[in-house]
């Protein structure tokens, strides 16, 4: 099982997100996971331009990581969205990223597949933040197994930290038994339903010029 995670702090793995989501991986790599981070630090993501070529192609063509990140995103099992609390928000460097996923959110393409989500702060707000990152994963078309985030108390460290880092892994390793157990979430399908809907009606609204999407739905329509 490949359990991609995603790390949107510009002090990538030595920062306080990195630390917390250290033992989320751990978690998941006890269950027999095999895990991979990208840190957004070292790879190069750009804001959305708005062209809409995604919509037409299936592609994007500003060249930098973002297809790569896509197909790693694609071929994975569950992925976890890891940011620090930017202005109640996460990071520039997450919400580049998720723009650039409007294509992958128009055909909610990562249905099937579970995620998790781990934040810091410096002083709190946690909750919205967790829950900014967990409606992504529920327009991407995949399913929040949970999140955790925490204020620090230093520098890689936590308030109450035994009882943090024994979360962390237990959702780490939560997160791979969603994924054999294909764990149902009625309120997140009522979720996914609605949005297919929207999606799908968008789309179809915009079938003479979103070529790519509307053959997507068109496909996906009859699969099912
Ligand atoms: C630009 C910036 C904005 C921040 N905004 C907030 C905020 O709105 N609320 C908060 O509690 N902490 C805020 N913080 C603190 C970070 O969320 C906190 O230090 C976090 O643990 C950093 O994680 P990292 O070491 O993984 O980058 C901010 C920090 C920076 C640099």
């Amino acid at each position: 099982m490949k359990i991609l995670a995603i790390l949107a702090s510009p002090r990538g793995t030595r920062g306080n997100t990195g630390r917390l989501l250290d033992e989320v991986l751990a978690g998941a790599r006890e269950v027999g996971a095999e895990t991979e981070v990208l840190s957004l630090s070292t790879l190069k993501v750009q804001p959305c331009v708005g062209c809409d070529n995604c919509h037409k192609t299936g592609i994007c063509p500003i060249n930098d990581d973002y297809e790569g990140i896509k197909e790693k995103l694609l071929a994975c099992d569950g992925f976890i969205l890891a940011s620090p609390n930017y202005i109640f928000s996460v990071t520039a460097q997450m919400k580049a990223l998720f723009d650039r996923c409007n294509g992958l959110i128009h055909c909610m393409a990562l249905e099937g597949k579970y995620a998790a989500v781990v934040e810091t702060s410096g002083g709190g707000e946690d909750a919205d933040v967790i829950s900014y990152m967990e409606r992504v994963i529920n327009t991407l078309g995949a399913t929040s197994a949970g999140g955790i985030g925490s204020p620090v108390a230093g520098v890689r460290t936590f308030p109450d930290e035994a009882t943090l880092y024994g979360k962390a892994s237990a959702l780490g390793r939560d997160l791979c038994r969603c994924i054999s157990e294909k764990r149902r979430f009625p309120e997140q399908e009522r979720f996914h339903e609605a949005f297919r809907s929207r999606m799908s009606g968008l789309v179809d609204f915009m079938k003479e010029f979103w070529s790519f999407e509307r053959d997507y739905w068109q496909k996906r329509t009859l699969a099912r």
